[in-house]
């Protein structure tokens, strides 16, 4: 691991992100089995954000036994060593603009590592909802919260842990690009 010149200490260890990753995908299992009951061999489309939802998505996606479809998209808000959002763009994935374009009457389940300003999931839920699927359920690991409020008021389905208004590394979420190889939810002080 790189070292830093900044603080660190452990918030969420590894033990307590496996439970409540396993808890979420039971309630999101039973969620979306009830929306497809009418149509069992439609697919879930399931849209991590990257890089951070990467290790989130994969440990979660193994407690959510229905059929899916993989759609990455990558979206940009803290280039390089900021700590903030620099504010949200769509740099790549499927379909010209980023984002699936084929989502109409699908059940879509959007999956980020962490709800900050609001401006990340606010901006893609917009573009998909603008397609008409059957739904759009948002799952985070992580729920930033913001005493002053958010940049955009996104309602979050299924939200892992609240945690204070700190930068944190760890399990996808990155400082600079490195990091988030971190087996822990750790805070950069
Ligand atoms: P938002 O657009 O401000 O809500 O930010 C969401 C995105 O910023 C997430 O997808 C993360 O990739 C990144 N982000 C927000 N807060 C943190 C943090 O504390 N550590 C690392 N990345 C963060
Ligand atoms: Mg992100």
């Amino acid at each position: 691991m790189p070292s830093s010149p900044h603080n660190r200490r452990v918030l969420i260890d590894r033990d307590r992100i496996a439970a409540r990753v396993a808890q979420l995908g039971l309630t999101i299992t039973t969620d979306l089995r009830a929306a497809h009951a009418d149509a069992p061999d439609q697919r879930l489309v399931l849209i991590p954000i990257m890089t951070g939802a990467l290790i989130f998505t994969a440990d979660l996606i193994r407690h959510i036994p229905l059929r899916m479809s993989i759609r990455p998209v990558t979206i940009s808000s803290y280039p390089g060593t900021s700590t903030t959002s620099q504010g949200a763009t769509i740099v790549g994935g499927a379909g010209t603009s980023g984002v699936p374009t084929d989502l109409a009457g699908t059940h879509v389940l959007i999956v980020d590592d962490i709800l900050d300003s609001g401006r990340t999931l606010g901006l893609l839920k917009r573009v998909i909802l603008a397609q008409r699927p059957a739904s759009v359920r948002i799952a985070v690991l992580l729920n930033k919260n913001k005493p002053n409020g958010r940049d955009e008021d996104v309602t979050i389905d299924y939200a892992g842990f609240d945690i204070a208004d700190e930068f944190v590394i760890g399990y996808g979420l990155d400082f600079d690009g490195v990091f988030r190889n971190l087996p822990e939810i750790e805070v950069l002080g």
